[in-house]
């Protein structure tokens, strides 16, 4: 029997938060209690009914999922329809999920789950903006304690931002909610452009999950397929950056990364830097180490991971 980590992610399905959820399913390495759905690519609604059909698909309907916060702590919805589409996951057309939403709200789940399993025995994968992380925080303080560390998607430096000249979009989304995340004590890895933007899905990558000759490996080659258009039209690249599934192979095999253990601020001031990742990289500030920022990734191990784990639905 394996060692399972048991994990919860937050997600706002989403292309790459899609083979996320898929690799994290297809990994006996790994338990997901449950997914909590937020606002943020697209409409909770969205999010919420994405992360059913997407557990629906990799045959697993018994994962709960629960809604969770519709809108940023303090600013209105910003979206990304024009990298992911109207529906969130254009590309494919998923079925209307049959499994029912938790009748729980997101908060409330993170908050229970936190206080019944064993203090530091649950980490948190966050790979959409911050705030279900942040809310079940301002509510229930005594969860921070609890968490066993919080791996996730968002922010960028010497890559720059994609959503502002300085800002990544999880991160943008809702700032507020990141500064609280950050400023928690919690153990927190960082998975930001500067790493992901290495990850990139080239066709022979997509080639190699669509050779799985399985329904999610062919699921996950056309919604890449799309998503891609989008990302190599604005980065002139080979393929697109697979930001989200860089949380889950992390937890897989955090060898495939490196980093270094920075203080991070999150801008939440600046109408011009808004939802920037201030990293104090040279540590040319007094101010305490708060997050492994990772930087580098083997993107051959990284796909090979991904492959072998979406084999396994
Ligand atoms: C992040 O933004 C979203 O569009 C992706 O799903 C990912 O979580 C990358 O900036
Ligand atoms: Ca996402």
């Amino acid at each position: 029997m394996v060692d399972q980590r048991k994990i919860i992610i937050d997600t706002d399905p989403g292309h790459d938060d899609a083979v996320a959820i898929f690799t994290a399913l297809g990994s006996r390495e790994l338990r997901t209690l449950g997914i909590t759905a937020v606002a943020g690519n697209v409409p909770l609604e969205l999010t919420a009914r994405n992360s059913m059909a997407l557990c629906e698909c990799a045959g697993r309907a018994d994962i709960p999922v629960f809604a969770g916060c519709d809108r940023p702590l303090k600013r209105a919805l910003v979206t990304a329809e024009e990298v992911h589409g109207r529906t969130g996951l254009d590309g494919v057309s998923f079925p209307m999920p049959q499994m029912q939403l938790q009748p729980q709200h997101a908060i409330d789940f993170l908050i229970d789950t936190l206080r019944n399993e064993p203090e530091g025995t649950v980490t948190l994968c966050p790979l959409g903006p911050l705030t279900n992380v942040a809310t079940a925080m301002l509510r229930a303080p005594d969860i921070v304690d609890r968490i066993e560390q919080i791996v996730l998607m968002g922010g960028a430096y010497f890559e720059v931002g994609n959503v502002t000249p300085t800002a990544e979009f999880n991160i943008y989304v809702d700032p507020e909610a990141a500064k609280i995340v950050f400023g928690s004590g919690v153990q927190l890895t960082v998975l930001p452009l500067d790493v992901t933007h290495k990850a990139l899905t080239t066709p022979k990558r997509l080639d190699a999950f669509r050779d799985l000759g399985t329904k999610q490996g062919q699921v996950v080659a056309d919604l890449l397929a799309t998503y891609n258009r989008h990302d190599t039209a604005k980065y002139g690249s080979e393929g697109g950056p697979l930001h989200d599934p860089c949380v889950i192979a992390y937890l897989l095999n955090p060898e495939l990364f490196s980093g270094r253990l920075v203080n991070v601020e999150i801008e939440t001031e600046s109408e011009l830097t808004m939802g920037m990742t201030v990293v104090d990289w040279w540590k040319v500030t007094n101010r305490s180490e708060n997050a492994m920022f990772i930087s580098e990734v083997d993107a051959d191990g990284f796909f090979e991971l991904i492959t072998e784990k979406l084999a396994c639905l």
